[in-house]
Formats: C-alpha cells, structure tokens, sequence
C-alpha cells in the first residue's frame, strides 16, 4: 500500500541534515524546531495558530478537552472513520454519538446529523476521510444554529480543499496525525492542533504540558502530549515536498480513474465541486451480487458471509496486490462500544462502506507502470 523507503530514499540526504542539526543542539522537547514546524503548518492550513503535541489522537482529546467536552457529554461523529475518533472522546468520560455518512464521499451527511442533537451535545467531530474534505459548510450551518462547536478531524487529509478553504481550518480547530503512513508522516508518533482561536491555542500549549502556565505553574489537570524535536525537524523537510507529493497522489489518481471507469458494480472516489481531493486513500466501492460461483445469497453477500470486496481482494492477493479494507467495522458496531447499544441496520450508509470499500495502493512514488498493473488486476478481479 505504501513504499516509506522509496520516499526516504529520495529526501535521505535532508532528513539526514535535519536530524544531525537537532543532535547537534541538544534540545530535544518543545524547542525551535517545534516553533517552527508549528508556524509552517499555521500557514499550510491558513490558520493563525498551531499547536504541535504527541499524535492525532491526543491532538482530538486535547481540543474536545479544551471545547469543555467533559463527563457525560455527548460528542457527534461518524460512524465511518479510524478507532481513534470514537477514543478520543471516550477518553474524556463522555459519550459518542455516531452518525451516518454520505455514500459518495464517506463523510458526514448534513442531512442526518440535526436528528443527533440533545440538550448533551457539547461537540460535532467532523472527519475528512481518506482525503476529502467533508461537506462543511451546511456541517458549520447547522453547529451554529445549535450554538456547538465543530471539530475538524484533519488526520487524513492535510491540505485538502472546501470551497477555497483548506481542511482544519473551517471549524474550532483541526487535529492533524502525522503517524507514518500519513501524507506528511513522521519517523514515530505527532500530532497537531490548528486554530484561528487563540484563546483555544494559549489554553491548548498549557494542556500538552502539564497545563503549565509559567515556568513550573500549573493552573489546571494537563496531558504530557509534546512534539518533539526530532520529529518536527523530519517533519519540516518533509513539508517542503508536501505540494510535489500531493500533486503526485492526485495525476495517480485520475490515472486510476481513466483506467477503471465503466466497470460495472465498481464505484470510483468521487469528489464534488469546490473540493480538492488529497487521495490519502484511493477507496473504490464493490457493489452488486457476489460474483459467479457465489452467487445466490443476499445482494452483494455470498452464502458463507464473503462480499464480492472480498472476494476482488483475494482475486488482487492471488495477483501479488495488496489491498486493504479502511474500515471493516463501524463505530456504532465495534465491541469496544457495545455498551452505546448500537445494532446492525442503525445506521446502513456506513455498514454498507464497510462492506464495500477496497483501497488499493496509491503513494507519490508509483511508477507508470504499477499504476497499469495494479488498474489491470483489478479489472480481471472484477470479472465475474
Ligand atoms: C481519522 C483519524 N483520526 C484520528 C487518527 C489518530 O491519529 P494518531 O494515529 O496520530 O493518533 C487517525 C490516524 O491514525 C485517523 O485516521
């Protein structure tokens, strides 16, 4: 799915230069390379602040934290999405309450968040999967009215566009992972916090360390979640090349899209007007009867349970593909929040994704021609 030493091996004598300068000045928590990587990203997102911390998940708990989610408070988010979203609200003591996506992009649908809505809801997390911004205006329309705020989670898809605006920078704040494997991935775990708020940043830079206040003053209960300065140097070479980087991820994109379009039962990621998509994810939809010899159960599900997603995905490991399913399991359905009592057909735009998506491998550093190889096997993978 992803080639981390390729990219390495192209940037290897910066990362290199990036690291030796940190050994060399022998700070290595909250220092200049923190600062600076934190004002590099304010501007990559168009926000005034940025906040670095440990991961993309404590970047959400620290910002629900600091939007007053406390115990017993319910948080709005989609069921469609990473463990992390759900976790980051259950840490803080208080409820999720998952909502259904649009099929086309797997994101938050407008139209069936209002009914969510209680007296207890203290936020709305808004998740930009795989790339693709949510819709966010009627989302921001409909917080306001309520008097809620809305949290971006941006883990997936820094840099992204809405109508001009950049992912992160639309709603409170954004949380950023910089995990590995991510657009802009670090060596190890980071995260960040983007904001127009600065109340929110000065109460957030208090949160990551202890809650300090001044020099070994704390004034509130905090979270030892800093970014350190080895990731953040890494991290600001690598921002350097984010732009070529995207910029590759979307011309392999519409490559994919030229190659796959008219298969039948085969939906490709569909981007609305006014978004730029990252393609942290090239997600297609497998829908339709089982195929051939698995025909005869429930639409899409063979006797034995398998969907034909499954069954293209065995046929792309047959051919030396991989290809993974982001995500199997909604929310709603996962046993660590059986206790919520969510059920299966509670909330079937997400169950469906789950039994229908297929990502398969696109990164900056495809060739030509394992875009033609991967396009190819997929296409007699869904031959019935
Ligand atoms: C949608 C989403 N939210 C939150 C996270 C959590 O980020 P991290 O792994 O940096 O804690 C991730 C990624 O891992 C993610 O994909």
């Amino acid at each position: 799915m992803l080639d981390l030493r390729a990219q390495y091996e192209s940037i290897a004598p910066e990362i290199r230069a990036a690291i030796d300068e940190v050994l060399t000045a022998q700070q290595f928590v909250l220092g200049p390379q923190c600062a600076a990587f934190e004002e590099e990203v304010a501007q990559a997102c168009g926000t005034g602040y940025a906040i670095g911390v440990a991961s993309g998940t404590d970047a959400l708990e620290l910002t629900l934290h600091a939007c007053g989610v406390s115990a017993g408070d319910e948080v709005i988010a989609p069921a469609f999405t990473f463990i992390a979203t759900g976790s980051a609200v259950t840490a803080l003591g208080a409820r999720p309450v998952f909502a259904d996506i649009e099929p086309a992009t797997f994101n938050l649908d407008p139209l069936r968040l209002e009914m969510h809505i209680t007296p207890r809801t203290r936020a709305i997390v808004a998740v930009h999967l795989f790339g693709l911004a949510a819709d966010m205006d009627p989302i921001l329309a409909l917080a306001a009215k309520h008097g809620i705020p809305v949290i971006e989670d941006n883990a997936q898809s820094m840099g992204a566009g809405y109508h001009g605006r950049k992912t992160g920078s639309m709603g409170r704040a954004g949380c950023l992972s910089f995990y590995p494997s991510k657009n802009l991935g670090a060596y190890g775990d980071a995260g960040m916090v983007v904001t127009n708020d600065e109340k929110l940043a000065t109460r957030l830079r208090a949160l990551r360390n202890h809650g300090q206040t001044g020099r070994y003053l704390s004034t509130e209960r905090g979270w030892n979640s800093r970014l350190d300065e080895l990731q953040a140097a890494i991290l600001r070479v690598k921002l350097r090349h984010l732009a070529d980087w995207t910029a590759a991820r979307q011309a392999h994109a519409h490559r994919y899209n030229s190659l796959l379009r008219d298969l039948p039962g085969i939906t490709l990621p569909r981007v609305p007007d006014g978004r730029e998509h990252v393609y942290y994810l090239y997600t297609i939809s497998v829908s339709g009867r089982a195929p051939g010899r698995l025909a005869g159960g429930a639409a899409g599900k063979d006797p034995g349970g398998a969907t034909r997603s499954d069954i293209v995905q065995q046929r792309l490991a047959d051919r030396g593909i991989v290809s993974v399913v982001y995500y199997p399991v909604p929310l709603h359905l996962q046993p660590l929040y059986a206790s919520l009592g969510g059920k299966p057909g509670d909330l079937r735009i997400s169950e469906r994704a789950a039994r229908e998506v297929l990502s398969i491998p696109l990164y900056p550093e495809l060739t030509p021609s394992q875009i033609e190889r991967v396009a190819q096997a997929v296409r007699d993978s869904v031959r019935d």
